[in-house]
C-alpha cells in the first residue's frame, strides 16, 4: 500500500520534515509526499523543489488549506507544520474529511485545542500523532529503559534547568515570542513537559512563578548554528523588516511539580539568560543518579551511583538493561544498530532520522492500526503541563493535571482562545 502524504507548512521545520521524508524514502519507499502547501508560494515552491530534486516527483504546490484538502486525492495523511495556531484548525478539517494527521508540537495552540482535535479524531476513528521528537532520539530511549529499570534505584525527583537565549529571537521568528502563536515557554516548553511525562509519568500539580524579563528582542538578521540551511527560504509574516520587535509572552518560568507516582520535579526555563547559559537534566533515585543526554547530540546518558567513584557510561550502561533494544521501526534509520550508548553524527543527519521514524509509525499506524506513541491524550497531557506554569504563574495558585486537562483552570489561555475563536 502507498501511503499519499501532504506536507502544510513550508518553513524552517517544514523543511526540516521534508528531509526526514527523504530519510524515510532509504529504508521505506510506501510513503509518497505529493502536495505541499504553505501561505508563501515562495516558501512552498521551495520545498516542492527540494523534494523534486531528492526523488525526482514534484509534489503539487497550493497556498490553500482547504483546496488542497479538496482537490488532493488520493490522501492519506496531512502534516501539519504550520507554526502553533493553525494545527487545531486544518488536524481538525483534516480528520473530518477521514484524513489521518501527523502534527507538530505542540499539539494544538490551547488545551481547548487540544480537546477539539483529540474529538474530531475520536469521531473520525482516524489517527492523530504528534511530532514529538525528543523521546525518540535513541539517547532518551536507553535514559528511559535505565530509569525503568532500576539502575538508579525508586526515581524520586527530577531536576530540568534550561536557561539560554538573550536578547535576541528566538529562531530569529518573531512568532515565538507572540502569547497568540505560541510563545517560548510553550514552542520549547512543550519539549522538556514531553520530557518530564516520558521519564516520571503523569503529572498531578503544578507551582510555578513566572516573568517576561526581556521584552525587547532583537532580529539576529538571520540564524546561525546548526538551522541555518533550514531557515533562509522562509517568509517573516509579523515584525517583517523590524530590527527589533516586542514579544508578550512570560519568557522564564520556574516550575515545582509532583508527579502521580510521589516523585516531585523542579522544572526552571528562561531564553532571557543574558551571557551565560545553563542545561541541568538529572534524575534522582534512592541509588543513584542519572545525567539525562541532551536530546539529538548523539550524547549518552551517564549514572553515577553511591559508593562508586567513576560514573557509568558508554557501552557499561548497556549491561544494566541486558534486554533494551531499539524498536523495528527505529533500528532502520540508525544503520540497523539495536543497541547504542552513544553516536557521532551531526545535527541534520539526526533530525531528519527522528523525523523520518515519525513519518513511518503514522504510516504504519495507517496501514495495520497499530497505536502511535504519542497521540491526542499524550500530546494533550505535555501541553497542558507548559500551560499549568503560565496558569499558575498568573494566578498565584498551585493547579491540578485534573482541572487543565478538564479545561476548568484556563485563564491564562482564554484570551487565545478567545483570537483563535475557540
Ligand atoms: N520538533 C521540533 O524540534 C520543532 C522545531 C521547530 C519547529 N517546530 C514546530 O513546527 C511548527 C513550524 O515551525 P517553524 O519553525 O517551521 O516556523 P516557520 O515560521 O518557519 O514556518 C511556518 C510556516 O507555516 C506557514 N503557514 C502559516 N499559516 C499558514 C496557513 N494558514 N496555511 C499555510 N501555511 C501557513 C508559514 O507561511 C510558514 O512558512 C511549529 O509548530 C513549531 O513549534 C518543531
Amino acid at each position: 500500500m502507498t501511503v499519499y502524504s501532504a506536507l502544510v507548512g513550508c518553513g524552517g521545520m517544514g523543511l526540516r520534515h521534508a528531509h526526514g521524508y527523504f530519510e524515510l524514502r532509504k529504508h521505506f519507499a510506501d510513503v509518497k509526499m505529493v502536495a505541499v502547501c504553505d501561505l508563501h508560494e515562495s516558501a512552498a515552491d521551495y520545498v516542492a523543489s527540494a523534494v523534486e530534486a531528492a526523488t525526482g516527483d514534484r509534489p503539487a504546490v497550493f497556498t490553500d488549506f482547504d483546496r488542497m484538502l479538496d482537490e488532493q486525492k488520493p490522501l492519506d495523511m496531512v502534516d501539519i507544520v504550520t507554526d502553533t495556531r493553525m494545527h487545531h484548525v486544518f488536524a481538525v478539517k483534516a480528520l473530518d474529511a477521514g484524513v489521518n494527521v501527523l502534527t507538530e508540537k505542540p499539539m494544538g495552540i490551547t488545551v481547548r485545542a487540544c480537546q477539539a482535535m483529540r474529538a474530531a479524531a475520536a469521531r473520525s476513528g482516524k489517527s492523530l500523532s504528534v511530532a514529538e521528537n525528543y523521546r525518540r532520539d535513541p539517547m532518551n530511549r536507553l535514559a528511559k529503559a535505565l530509569i525503568d529499570g532500576g539502575a538508579i534505584g525508586e526515581p524520586y525527583y527530577i531536576f530540568k534547568a534550561g536557561l539560554s537565549g538573550g536578547s535576541a529571537l528566538m529562531h530569529d521568528t518573531a512568532w515565538r515570542g507572540l502569547k497568540s502563536r505560541g510563545g517560548f515557554l510553550i514552542d520549547g516548553g512543550v519539549h522538556e513537559s514531553d520530557l518530564l511525562l516520558y521519564f516520571m509519568g503523569e503529572v498531578e500539580t503544578i507551582y510555578a512563578v513566572t516573568g517576561l524579563f526581556t521584552p525587547m528582542r532583537k532580529r539576529q538578521g538571520g540564524l546561525v548554528g546548526n538551522l541555518v540551511p533550514f531557515y533562509q527560504h522562509r517568509t517573516e509574516d509579523v515584525f517583517a523588516g523590524q530590527s527589533t520587535v516586542e514579544i508578550d509572552q512570560e519568557d522564564t518560568a520556574f516550575a515545582v511539580l509532583r508527579f502521580a507516582s510521589g516523585a516531585i520535579g523542579t522544572y526552571a526555563s528562561s531564553n532571557a539568560s543574558h551571557g551565560y547559559h545553563v542545561g541541568v537534566n538529572t534524575v534522582h533515585g534512592s541509588s543513584g543518579t542519572i545525567q539525562l543526554p541532551p536530546s539529538r547530540s548523539g550524547i549518552g546518558p551517564r549514572i553515577h551511583l553511591e559508593g562508586r567513584e567513576e560514573p557509568i557510561e558508554g557501552d557499561d550502561l548497556l549491561s544494566l538493561v541486558p534486554d533494551w533494544e531499539l524498536d523495528d521501526l527505529t533500528a532502520p534509520f540508525w544503520d540497523g544498530a539495536r543497541r547504542l550508548s552513544s553516536y557521532d553524527q551531526d545535527f541534520p543527519a539526526t533530525d531528519r532520522k527522528i523525523i523520518g521514524l515519525e513519518y513511518l509509525e503514522l504510516a504504519r499506524a495507517i496501514e495495520t492500526g497499530s497505536t502511535l506513541e504519542v497521540g491526542p491524550d499524550t500530546g494533550m497531557e505535555a501541553l497542558a503541563i507548559s500551560y499549568g506554569t503560565l496558569e499558575s504563574g498568573l494566578s498565584g495558585q498551585p493547579v491540578r493535571m485534573s482541572e487543565l486537562l478538564e479545561g476548568e483552570v484556563e485563564e491564562y489561555q482564554s484570551e487565545i482562545n478567545e483570537s483563535a475563536g475557540l
